[in-house]
């Protein structure tokens, strides 16, 4: 299967739409990206990868911090995580308060903005905000094997003014004990994972190990075991478009986490991993031609879990 091929081939067909779909604006900093943006990237098992597009351009990965921070957590705490965020789709959007009230503070998943505050919470215990910011870093400039990669500043300021609803959600679950730690100390290191900057580049090489039982095959380390390997994409398959889970499962048929960035990194288990980026999202918050990258590739690789 000529990859390379492949993915040429979905850029230059999805070039006329370039622009399509609506950029991020509720953090005013992400709204001043270029729209007409589009990459692919595909690292494969064998530890190759392939680039189309704006493949090399960095963005703010943003919910995608979300599988990785998962990671570090489940690696802190073990399955003890489970007693405080649940692992069911929510079907509401990715900043919804409504289902915390009836379950007590303990939110539906670790994908949508409040499962991932408590994920952010247990990686931030027994260190300062900067600290775990730092780990975070480490972690992700370890798993792509890069040492550029960084924040960008000015979009973590930009979440920090205006991030109102994540306030809300934090200092909610506080109220449940569902939170630990001060909420602006954890909302600090939410805002900073999510204002990350990579390339699609980077992250289909971050994301390889959950295509590989677990373990990098670019270093040979093992980032997790195999059953938690696949208890991660299991959750990406279910939750990581939030109330667009379904639809996205439908389509591409791939475990996929979004960024309201524009990015998603999707996992095809046993072949590759594959980041696309495109800023305009669809009404649900996830990359519209992104998705649709993704739907043109897993038909053509016949690569759908399905
Ligand atoms: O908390 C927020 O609203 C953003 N930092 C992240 C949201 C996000 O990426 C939702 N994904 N589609």
């Amino acid at each position: 299967m000529d990859l390379q091929a492949i993915i040429d081939g979905i850029v230059s067909e999805l070039e006329p739409r370039r622009g399509e779909g609506k950029v991020a604006d509720y953090i005013p900093e992400l709204a001043k990206v270029d729209p007409n943006q589009l990459g692919i990237a595909i690292t494969t098992v064998n530890g190759k990868t392939y680039t189309s597009g704006d493949a090399e351009t960095g963005f703010s990965i943003q919910s995608i911090s979300k599988v990785f921070m998962l990671t570090l957590a489940l690696g802190k705490i073990g399955e003890g995580i489970w007693r405080r965020v649940g692992r069911e789709p929510s079907g509401s959007a990715f900043n919804s308060i409504v289902q915390l009230e009836h379950e007590h503070g303990i939110p539906r998943n670790p994908f949508i903005n409040a499962g991932a505050i408590v994920v952010t919470d247990i990686v931030l215990a027994g260190h300062k905000p900067r600290e775990a910011i730092g780990e975070f870093v480490h972690f992700m400039r370890f798993l792509a094997d890069d040492n550029s990669i960084h924040i960008d500043e000015k979009v973590a300021r930009s979440e920090q003014e205006t991030g109102f609803r994540n306030y809300a959600l934090g200092n909610f679950m506080r109220g449940f004990r569902n939170i630990k730690h001060p909420v602006d100390h954890v909302l600090g290191v939410y805002f900073h994972q999510c204002s990350l900057s990579m390339s699609c580049a980077q992250l289909s090489r971050a994301g390889i190990y959950l295509a590989n039982r677990g373990t990098n095959p670019l270093t040979g380390f093992s980032v997790v075991s195999p059953r938690r390997s696949r208890r991660i994409n299991a959750l990406m398959l279910t939750c990581g478009h939030y109330d667009g889970s379904g639809d996205f499962a439908f389509h591409v048929g791939l475990p996929g986490k979004s960024g309201v960035g524009g990015g998603i990194l999707a996992i095809a288990p046993g072949k590759a991993s594959i980041a696309v980026w495109s800023p305009g999202l669809n009404e649900i918050g996830n990359s519209l031609l992104g998705a649709e990258a993704l739907e043109m590739l897993a038909t053509r690789t016949g690569w759908s879990v399905f």
